[in-house]
């Protein structure tokens, strides 16, 4: 089996988690349990009533035979009508919107449909790995563009050098920001707007954490900014908004042409989402809005929680406006990974190293609102205890 497997895959650069896991093996072994800040995946159940849908779905016949790749009808009209509650935009059903295994896949996928061997994919560092592994399984170089406190964590386009510009193909951001928690103001997508139109370049958003806000914030759709349906599609997910990531069932929304394309690679290599977990995807997209924000009121008071404790050690935070992140700026004296392994070493609590999620991520830590109440007082007991 030697040299036989493709660089794509022999490429993937090794995941700076495989060694915190293999930490948290060795504690479990001693009878420690290590508590987790690490993944965002919502310790809080998917609603009944969604699941109810499930039940009741999953009985119809027509919804055990072969999904239609694009997706339901009446999932993506749902979407539709999302869009215009949620944003006030016109998004066709027919040929804007696509069901998705999750945003991760059509994510993913949507490399395929823009980088042939050699193009270029403008991505943020720190960011959310998919970006740059899509661009790399597609043959595709990743130019990357850093986030950092003074630049605001949006990327600076005015600094992308114009010949790098002009051979790029995609541009990926993400706003609310994993891991940075960062926002995205509707002046700086139209910015963005203006960047892509000038350099033909098409605008990926990922728009995961819209739904998870605080502070009575509500973050624009990139797709409300004028120019933007020529141009881009953004990437939605029902995994965190409806702490459904089990379920992977997400949507992507824009630009036609780009749907289309999506479609042909996605009817050629998956089938699309069982139509029942759409079924439930129409449920969830009808529920009040009061589900969403009982819901944000529990990350809020975890998010105060975590932050005072984290001042209270000598961290600096900046406290997100959304998403399910805390980014904390580790102690002088300290990496992110040297941090996060002090922590672990004394504490027996995982705190994600910013460096993986890229370069730029170096003197942060990353930080999961998704641990149960009780978990995260304990954690934060433990790390009272931290003696640096
Ligand atoms: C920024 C971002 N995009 C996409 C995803 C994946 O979402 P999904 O569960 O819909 O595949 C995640 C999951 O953590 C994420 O953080």
């Amino acid at each position: 089996m030697e040299n036989i497997f493709a660089d794509r895959v022999n490429k993937v650069p090794p995941y700076i988690f495989v060694q915190i896991s293999r930490k948290i093996a060795e504690k479990k072994a001693q009878g420690i349990n290590v508590i987790s800040f690490g993944i965002g995946d919502p310790d809080l159940p998917t609603p009944s009533s969604i699941i109810d849908e499930l039940i009741s779905s999953s009985t119809t016949p027509g919804n055990h035979r072969y999904p239609e790749s694009e997706g339901l009808l009446s999932f993506r009209k749902e979407v539709s009508i999302w869009y215009k509650s949620r944003f006030g935009i016109e998004v066709n059903p027919e040929n804007e919107i696509i069901s998705l295994i999750g945003a991760k896949e059509g994510i993913g996928h949507a490399a395929f449909c823009f980088i042939d061997p050699g193009d270029i994919a403008l991505v943020p560092d720190p960011g959310y790995p998919v970006y740059s592994i899509g661009t790399l399984f597609a043959g595709g170089h990743s130019y990357l563009m850093p986030l950092t406190e003074n630049n605001g964590w949006l990327p600076d386009i005015d600094s992308i050098p114009p010949n790098i510009a002009n051979k790029a193909k995609v541009i990926w951001l993400n706003y609310p920001n994993n891991p940075t928690g960062a926002i995205a103001t509707s002046d700086y997508f139209k910015h963005v707007v203006k960047f892509a139109e000038k350099y033909n370049i098409a605008v990926l958003h990922d728009a995961c954490y819209t739904e998870i806000t605080y502070d009575g914030y509500k973050p624009p759709s990139f797709l409300e900014t004028p120019g933007a349906m020529d141009i881009g599609a953004e990437f939605h997910s029902l995994s965190k908004t409806f702490n459904m990531t089990g379920w992977r069932l997400g949507m992507a929304a824009g630009n036609k042409d780009i749907i289309d394309k999506l479609l042909i690679v996605k009817s050629n290599l998956d089938s699309g989402v069982p139509a029942a977990i759409q079924e439930m995807g129409v449920k969830a997209l009808q529920e009040p809005s009061n589900l969403i924000q009982e819901r944000n009121t529990i990350y809020k008071n975890r998010r105060d929680l975590v932050i005072n404790k984290l001042n209270s050690l000598g961290l600096t935070v900046d406290p997100p406006k959304a998403s399910l992140y805390i980014w904390a700026k580790v102690p002088e004296g300290f990496t992110s990974e040297s941090f996060s392994e002090t922590v672990l070493e004394q504490c027996d609590v995982l705190v994600s190293p910013g460096t993986g999620y890229g370069e730029n991520g170096a003197g942060y830590v990353r930080l999961s609102l998704t641990l149960s109440d009780k978990d995260i007082q304990t954690a934060l007991e433990r790390m009272s205890k931290l003696n640096i």
